[in-house]
């Protein structure tokens, strides 16, 4: 049994799903976001979103209730990337995440940066883009599988003190029997129904099949945000989750 999967029977929150809110811009996300309400999922704003609307949708949905995931892939030298963490930290975010590829010492400051925290976000690390091939690997000089490359860096990732890995649901059985029942797995590429449509994902899993494989999240955009009904999608995918607690 995942433990984090546990922790939502004993807290409030019960979801496992993260939201992607993949809009161009403020008002279309808060229309969106009026039509749900924080104890439905978490949220996650990305880089498209945060540079249009920046901070304060960011705190604007935090206001409301919702816990954000600022998706931000943060990836530069130690000190840049610690202080961005803070700042996040500071700002009320649940969840930020910085590319593993940066390093030991650029997660290890950034682990740092928001021990102290009022609110610690949880601070997760993100290892091979789902978008990279083996030949993409290779041209820059790495020379083993893209499962060998996750799991290299995944272990450096929780070497470096921080909670967790964004992955594919493909790679979370291997990653949970290596790296235990308390880190977090965080994966896209979820559809309700795998004979249905992927939209541009390669390869994908239900809700049911990623929680059975160990992801601790779900991250799901269109199959929400563009069904007709999300809330009854978000409470199909809560209930099923604490099933299987
Ligand atoms: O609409 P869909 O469910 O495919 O959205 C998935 C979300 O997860 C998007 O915000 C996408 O950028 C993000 N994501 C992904 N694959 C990754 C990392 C993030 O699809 N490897």
């Amino acid at each position: 049994m995942n433990p984090l999967i546990t922790d939502f029977a004993r807290t409030e929150q019960r979801t496992p799903v993260i939201v992607a809110l993949d809009f161009a811009d403020a008002d279309s996300t808060l229309a969106f976001v009026r039509r749900l309400e924080p104890s439905l999922c978490q949220l996650k704003i990305g880089k498209e979103l945060f540079t249009a609307s920046g901070r304060s949708l960011a705190e604007s949905l935090i206001n409301q209730g919702f816990k954000l995931f600022l998706d931000l892939k943060y990836h530069d030298i130690p000190n840049t990337v610690a202080q961005a963490c803070r700042v996040a930290a500071d700002m009320g975010v649940w969840m930020v995440d910085v590319h593993a590829s940066g390093g030991r010492r650029m997660m290890e400051a950034a682990a740092e940066a928001v021990a102290n925290s009022v609110q610690k976000p949880l601070l997760i690390g993100v290892t091979v883009l789902t978008s990279m091939a083996k030949e993409d690997l290779a041209e820059l000089g790495i020379g083993i599988s893209i499962e060998e490359q996750v799991l290299r860096l995944a272990k450096l990732v929780q070497s470096s003190g921080l909670d967790g890995v964004v992955c594919s649901a493909h790679e979370a059985a291997p990653l949970r029997d290596a790296l235990g029942q308390e880190f977090a797995l965080v994966t896209p590429g979820i559809r309700l129904d795998t004979a249905g449509n992927k939209d541009d994902q390669r390869r994908i899993m239900t809700p049911a099949q990623a929680l059975a494989a160990g992801s601790t999240y779900l991250v799901m955009g269109r199959p929400v945000t563009q069904a007709a009904d999300p809330v009854a999608v978000l409470r199909e995918v809560n209930t099923l989750a604490a099933e299987m607690v």
